[in-house]
């Protein structure tokens, strides 16, 4: 198994370069499938979510070719296959992705229901009212989720909650029917614009992205694309809250600063000095951070993929401050790890109360989420001395060679095997 091992206690300074978004990959690939030839993708980031995406794609018979290491030719010509196994989706959470992309592509998916980070109840009941609402008969069955439809007809559809996933999987069923297709209360999210313009750039018609009400007139073909991702906002965001709270200064490089609004004006508060460039944002911290109240909501709201590397920060500022989850029912489960580094964090239902403390203390941790996770490595990097941070293939879902970025800004981290692990040696 392996796991970090962090000697913390040291300010980063210097330049990161930030890799393509996540969220925007992970929708973008399936979405390949809706083309009647290849297409390119740029930018993708070297992350293990989009690999099990590659080979799912592959196993659907798709034809995937890497260019270089951030670019992949796909040709889905010959993607005959419209199930998705629980071995192929792997736990992930946008293979729900496929059951949108294939239901456009073939009128018929199947696949395993989906997994990611556990943040409690996950629902998909609003992807399926949308499939549905387009025509399409959805059933569990033998444990798959099963969607087919004779036909897909635009349909107006209004979302109770505001959902990324099934504003996407709406966006990728509809894109193809006939007709038009609205719906209300859409996603706002940064990936959502980039898969629109992502379809559009094949010849789709969407319109709104990145309003509450998207416009999907169908098409009847989607061509080939060259196409390179956004930056990803979580990761840079989350190397912003490292910079802040190791009381550093970094240039974080390759971001679009208008994703990272919310982000900015929340370190603001806590202290932090920011310079914003057209594609690249500078976060200094000097002295102690200072408290601040923060709810998380979906997009242009504070996001909830940052809440626990911000709670993190703020359990050394000066005086209390309250953090409220607006979008997940459980995201919270990572606090436990960060007491056990000597924060004072009271969770109560969807508000944790956090206390400062003057430092963190070093100690071996689990990375229970993806974000969690990320949220673990920067109290090592703040803690002075030696931690570990144990279930890191979290954290390789989503972020791109972390070590090797932060050991860049001066963080003394490395990647080991239990064998290698200190502890183990003096045994
Ligand atoms: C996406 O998850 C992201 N994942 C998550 O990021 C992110 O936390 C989340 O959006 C919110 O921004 C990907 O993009 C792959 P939702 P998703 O549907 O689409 C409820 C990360 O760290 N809901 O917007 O699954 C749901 O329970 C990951 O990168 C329903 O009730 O999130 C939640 O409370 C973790 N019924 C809220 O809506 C539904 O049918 C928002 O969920 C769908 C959602």
């Amino acid at each position: 198994m392996e796991k970090f091992l962090i000697n913390g206690g040291k300010p980063l300074i210097g330049r990161v370069h930030i890799s393509g978004a996540k969220n925007a990959a992970v929708a973008i690939l399936p979405a390949v499938l809706l083309s009647d030839e290849p297409c390119i993708i740029e930018n993708l980031p070297q992350i293990s979510d989009v690999s099990t995406l590659l080979s799912s794609l592959s196993k659907l018979g798709a034809e995937i070719k890497t260019i270089n290491k951030t670019s992949v030719s796909i040709d889905p010509r010959r993607a005959s296959y419209f199930v998705v196994t629980k071995e192929m989706a792997q736990g992930m959470r946008a293979s729900s992705y496929f059951l949108g992309a294939l239901l456009g592509r073939n009128n018929k998916a199947r696949v395993a229901p989906p997994g990611g980070c556990d943040f409690g109840v996950r629902p998909i009941d609003q992807h399926i009212k949308g499939f549905e609402a387009l025509g399409a008969y959805v059933a569990i069955e033998n444990g798959m989720v099963d969607a087919r439809a004779k036909e897909l007809r635009g349909s107006s559809i209004y979302l109770d909650m505001v959902s990324v996933g099934a504003t996407i999987n709406i966006m990728l069923a509809a894109v193809k029917a006939k007709g038009l297709t609205i719906i209300e209360n859409a996603a706002r999210e940064p990936h959502i614009v980039d898969l629109a313009n992502f379809l559009n750039s094949m010849g789709a018609d969407i319109m709104g992205a990145g309003t509450g009400v998207i416009k999907i007139r169908g098409v009847e073909h989607l061509h080939g694309t060259q196409y390179s991702i956004i930056p990803d906002q979580i990761e840079a965001g989350t190397y912003m809250v490292a910079a802040a709270a190791t009381g550093g200064d970094v240039t974080i490089e390759n971001v679009t600063p208008k994703h990272l609004e919310s982000i900015i004006a929340k370190l603001v508060e806590t202290g932090a000095e920011i310079e914003e460039f057209d594609e690249a944002v500078r976060v200094k911290m000097t002295g102690r951070p200072r408290r601040c109240n923060i709810k998380t909501m979906p997009h242009p709201g504070f996001p909830t993929d940052m809440q626990p590397q911000i709670a993190t920060l703020l359990s050394v500022a000066e005086g209390t401050s309250i953090v409220t989850e607006g979008v997940w029912e459980g995201r919270f489960r990572y606090v436990e790890q960060l007491t056990l580094m000597g924060a004072d964090i009271q969770v109560d239902g969807k508000s944790a109360v956090i206390t400062g403390v003057k430092n963190l203390k070093p100690a071996p941790v689990r990375a229970v989420d993806l974000r969690a996770g990320a949220a673990m490595i920067i109290a090592g990097l703040m803690a002075e001395g030696q931690s570990t941070v144990e279930d890191i293939s979290h954290i390789d879902r989503g972020y791109e060679l972390i070590t090797e970025k932060l050991s860049g800004l001066g963080a003394d981290i490395k990647r080991i095997n239990d064998y290698d692990a200190p502890s183990a040696k003096l045994a």
